[in-house]
Order: C-alpha cells, then structure tokens, then sequence
C-alpha cells in the first residue's frame, strides 16, 4: 500500500498514482474483482479507450452520465472521462466516493473559462441568465443559472423566457449552432474545444467524394462550416443512436473517434470512417480522454485515489445549475 504522503507526492507531480502494475495482471479481472467488493461503479463516456469502454458498468454521453451518477446507489463511483465530469459526479452525489484515474484528464473548453475573469464578463450583463455547457469547472457552475449538455442543449434555452439576455459559455461552436437552432441572439463565450476544431473541411470533402453515400455526422462542438455540411448533428449517444437507425451503410464521423468502438458494436456490417483532422497527428484523438488507461484505472480502485474533493460552498451553489438541467431534462423525455 502506498504510504499516505508518499501517495499525495506522486498525486500532486503526475495526477495518478504512479505505482508500477504487474504486467502480467489479468486487469479485466481484477478491475471487476475491485468492483464487486468495493460496491463501485464504472461510468465511462463513448471517448475512452475500448478497453475501458468494455469493462464499464455504464457507458454515455455527459447528460446520461450525470443522470446515472445522480441516481446510482454504488457506494464508489469512477469516473472514467474527465475532470469536469467527476466534478459533476460529486455535486451531485457528495456523500460518495468520485474517484478519477488521472486528475490531470482536464478539458480545453473548461480550461478556456477561468472562473474568475468569466465572473467579470458577466458583469457586464446583470439581468443576463447564464447557460453554461457542462464542459466546465465546478467553480463556472456556481456562476451559471443553467447548465446544459449537447443533448439537452436546444431545450434549456427554449426554457428561457423570450425577453431575457442569454450568455452561453463556453462553447462558441455550440453557442453559434443554438444561436442557429433557435433563433436567439446568445451572448458567447470564446471558447473551443481542441479535437472539436481541428476537422479539415478539404479533407472530409475529398473523403466524401470517394464515399459518395456515406453520410457526414457531427458534434455541435465542430466548426460552423463543417456543421453546414453534415448530415445528422448531435451528442455522442445521438449521433451513434443515429448510425444505429440510419439504413445508411457507411458514415463519416466527426467528433472524437472513441464512439467509433460502440457504432462498430452496434452495427458490424456498416463502416465508420473518422473524419480527418487537418495534419498528420492523431488529433481527433482527444488527449485529455485518453490519460486514462487500464493500468492507472486498476491503480485507482485498489487505492481508491485521486479521489475528487471539492469545497461544500462550490457543491451547494454549483449543483443548482445541474440540478435545472435535470429537471428540464426530465420534462423534455430526455
Ligand atoms: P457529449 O458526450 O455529451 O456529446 O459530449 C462530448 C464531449 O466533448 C465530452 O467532453
Ligand atoms: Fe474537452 Fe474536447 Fe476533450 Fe471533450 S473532447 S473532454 S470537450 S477537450
């Protein structure tokens, strides 16, 4: 066992615990081993490593994510996925557990929001109600009225009364395709996500050329100019909902290619081609999802560390915003 501030010394270099794992383990096994005498739970999103994916107890987008953490009865939850997400987790289950393999697994979108000079741009707009896309830190929750995921995104704002000021951060893509979507003027934050904006348009149109009938879907964090294009625009368990319906048999896929592991799951006899970034670099790979690894989630579970901890006051006001969420979520059927 690791000692307790020799665990915190390695936490506070790495993000994880950096303890070398026998490698002739049997991870699958011993990961559910961990669960079953832990009562823990895995929650894993579409964009983790397969391995991870298949040993998960429950896989899903941010919205479904946060609806399972909310209602699960597991007494441990590990969140494979990001920060935001298990900062999300324990708002809303803060008597459990929220373990996450890599504290360092952060999310360009959170980092482009630092809580404190987003506190002074919403200043400038007091009677606007503030939206923000889950993709953020606990801290942004405590100054957003409600949060919303890409699911769920189109109904919060309908939510908002016609007259009121709406500031959406911080997502400017996804803000621009609401904006789109219905017809309000949003007040946006100038944020992006890193694998979200590196799609080539020149490429997926030469890629579509040699695919004449397969269909282009996207997530509504790419660009204005690829979304014009697509076929089908929506979250992670949307657009692989849609690959599942569609009698289309072959699809172009932008969003990050994690979620290509559960398409060719669910239908094997259709083709999944990842739409290409516009370098060499396997940047449709996002780097912050893929610092989770088999090895450090087995770590993890053993020692039950990085556990997330977050100040009662960031818990208490944060979830609020969640919480509404929820509810229109609810209402919507979704
Ligand atoms: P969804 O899975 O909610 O569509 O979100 C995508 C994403 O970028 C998560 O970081
Ligand atoms: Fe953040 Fe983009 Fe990675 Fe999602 S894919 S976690 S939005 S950086």
């Amino acid at each position: 066992m690791a000692t307790t501030s020799s665990a915190q010394q390695t936490l506070d270099t790495f993000g994880f615990l950096n303890i070398e794992v026998d490698p002739t383990l049997d991870l699958v096994e011993e990961i559910s081993r961990l669960k079953k005498e832990k009562n823990a739970i895995i929650l894993a999103h579409y964009y983790q490593e397969s391995e991870i994916q298949d040993i998960a107890d429950y896989i899903g987008d941010s919205l479904g994510l946060s609806q399972k953490a909310a209602s699960t009865d597991a007494d441990i939850i590990v969140f494979a996925g990001v920060h935001f997400m298990a900062e999300t987790a324990k708002m809303l289950s803060p008597h459990k557990k929220v373990l996450l393999p890599d504290l360092k697994a952060g999310c360009s979108l959170a980092d482009s929001c630092p809580p404190h000079i987003f506190s002074k741009f919403k200043d400038k707009y007091p009677n606007a109600v503030v939206v923000s896309y889950i993709n953020c830190t606990a801290e942004l929750k405590t100054l957003t009225d409600i949060c919303c995921t890409s699911s769920n995104a189109v109904q919060v704002i309908e939510s908002i009364p016609k007259e009121k000021q709406i500031i959406f951060a911080p997502d400017r893509n996804l803000g621009a395709y609401l904006e789109k979507k219905t017809g309000r003027d949003l007040i946006i934050w100038n944020g992006t996500c890193m694998v979200h904006e590196i799609f080539s348009h020149e490429k997926i149109t030469k890629l579509q050329m040699r695919h004449p009938d397969a269909k282009f879907i996207a997530h509504p964090e790419c660009e204005a100019h690829l979304l014009e294009k697509a076929d089908y625009i929506g979250s992670t368990s949307g657009l692989l909902k849609y690959t599942q319906e569609n009698p289309a048999t072959e699809f172009i896929v932008a969003t990050e290619s994690g979620i290509i592991h559960q398409m060719e799951l669910a239908s094997p006899q259709k083709t999944f081609i990842p739409a290409p970034p516009n370098n060499t670099c396997a940047c449709n790979e996002c780097p912050h999802m893929k610092r989770n690894t088999m090895e450090k989630l087995f770590v993890c579970m053993q020692y039950e560390l990085p556990e997330i901890t977050l100040p009662d006051w960031v818990i208490k006001k944060g979830v609020a915003s969640i919480d509404r969420m929820l509810e229109i979520s609810a209402r919507a059927g979704l």
